[in-house]
């Protein structure tokens, strides 16, 4: 392996993995909070100027935030990318299935990168397409094969969302959710089942709350036992098929500190994301995606109180953004998303500065086939309205 020398932040070995591009990490992260970052991420940008597109992820450290030229949700960043076509180089400030996104919704003459290839998703990694497709040959084999529909959430790997499109599925967000379900419903009448990855609890909430289907309408298929777990029966009388998955960070939430604090502070709001178990979103006053967090602590009368279940970096962020608020973290026991939070400053700034240098870092390219139709997966939510019919 050849070593190139370049003006790199010196990184641990295996934080990156750049071997492809004869670049060796030279050694540890330096600490955050080394002065010199700032001003030298400031430099490479302007260096780069049009040439450089920073999408940052609302769960992004403040450090890294500060750098984007737009922040938003996975889809809002995917969309932003794609309007961008003079950007040569789009660099995802945030996780391993967003940059696959953006690289998909981007033309072939842009470069699409993330700044650290470990930052991946826990959740996205609980479906592989290996195991999806023993859970679709599974349903063939009870006789219902013709009749599922393959909904993806935003959050999982460009496969997953190619097994998607080629199989007459569609991607779905934490926005879109109950559109997406509702048009995948009217696909094959009233038999029609839905197989929903990889977060059983946004697909349980969404089913449950919003399209007014039973628990009983629900079955969960763990893909770490024979057939999920389910017998030939339950699978023929279920309406949705949900997969074993969470979030590591909203999955931890609890019903109990909601009591907690009703009890302390009858006026108090919470706010939560339809990543967050059932039991939570019961007795939560508002769930939503994490721009509707934004929107609906945007219009909050002066003077309220709220505790939000979503990721810390974000509701530090909007705490700070509403000083007129009383605005809390809605568990002490949950931490930051930790794939997340491997986007640091130091990783940025040698993201920058190795561009500057002429050497692009962590390029994220989906192969042309899974680009093709985990595009055709996409395509399918972007022609859905934007809102269910009942929410006018
Ligand atoms: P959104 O960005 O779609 O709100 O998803 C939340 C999340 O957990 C992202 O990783
Ligand atoms: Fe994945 Fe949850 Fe982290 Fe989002 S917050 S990247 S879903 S683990």
């Amino acid at each position: 392996m050849t070593t190139v020398d370049l003006p790199l932040l010196p990184l641990g070995r295996g934080t990156d993995l750049d071997t492809e591009r004869g670049v060796e990490c030279p050694g540890d992260l330096p600490p955050a909070s080394d002065p010199n970052l700032v001003e030298r991420a400031r430099v490479a940008k302007e260096k780069l100027g049009e040439r450089l597109f920073i999408l940052g992820h609302h769960y992004q450290r403040d450090e890294v935030i500060q750098f984007a030229d737009v922040t938003g949700d996975s889809f809002k960043l995917a969309r932003e990318a794609a309007a961008r076509p003079e950007a040569e180089y789009i660099v995802f400030c945030g996780v391993h299935f967003m940059a696959e996104s953006a690289d998909i919704l981007t033309s072939d003459e842009q470069t699409v990168i993330l700044p650290d290839l470990a930052a991946g998703c826990s959740m996205a990694d609980m479906a592989r397409l290996g195991q999806v497709e023993d859970a679709w040959d599974a349903l063939a084999d009870a006789g219902v094969g013709d009749v599922v529909v393959p909904i993806t959430y935003m959050n999982s790997s460009a496969d997953i969302k190619a097994f998607c499109g080629r199989h007459g599925g569609a991607v779905c967000t934490s926005s879109n959710a109950e559109v997406a379900l509702r048009w995948a419903y009217e696909q094959h009448g009233p038999d029609t089942k839905v197989l929903f990855f990889p977060d059983q609890h946004l697909g349980r909430n969404t089913a449950v709350l919003q399209l007014g289907l039973s628990l009983d309408d629900c079955v969960v298929w763990n893909p770490l036992l024979p057939n999920g777990g389910l017998t030939t029966e339950e699978l023929r009388a279920a309406r949705i098929i949900l997969w074993k998955g969470h979030c590591s960070v909203h999955g931890r939430f609890s019903p109990d500190v909601i009591d907690e604090l009703r009890a302390k502070d009858p006026e108090i709001n919470i706010l939560v994301h339809p990543e967050c178990t059932h039991e939570v979103v019961l007795k939560a006053d508002l769930i939503g995606s994490t721009e509707f967090i934004i929107d609906t602590i945007r219009k909050a009368p002066a003077g309220s109180s709220w505790a939000i279940g979503t990721e810390l970096n974000l509701v530090k962020r909007l705490a700070q953004a509403h000083p007129d608020l009383s605005i809390s973290f809605l568990d002490r026991n949950v931490c930051y998303c930790s794939t997340m939070n491997r986007i640091d400053l130091p990783h940025l700034v040698r993201t920058l500065e190795s561009l500057v240098a002429g050497q692009v870092l962590n390029v994220i390219d989906v192969d042309d086939d899974t680009e093709h139709w985990a595009k055709v997966a996409l395509d399918r939510m972007l022609a859905l309205p934007a809102k269910a019919p009942a929410d006018d």
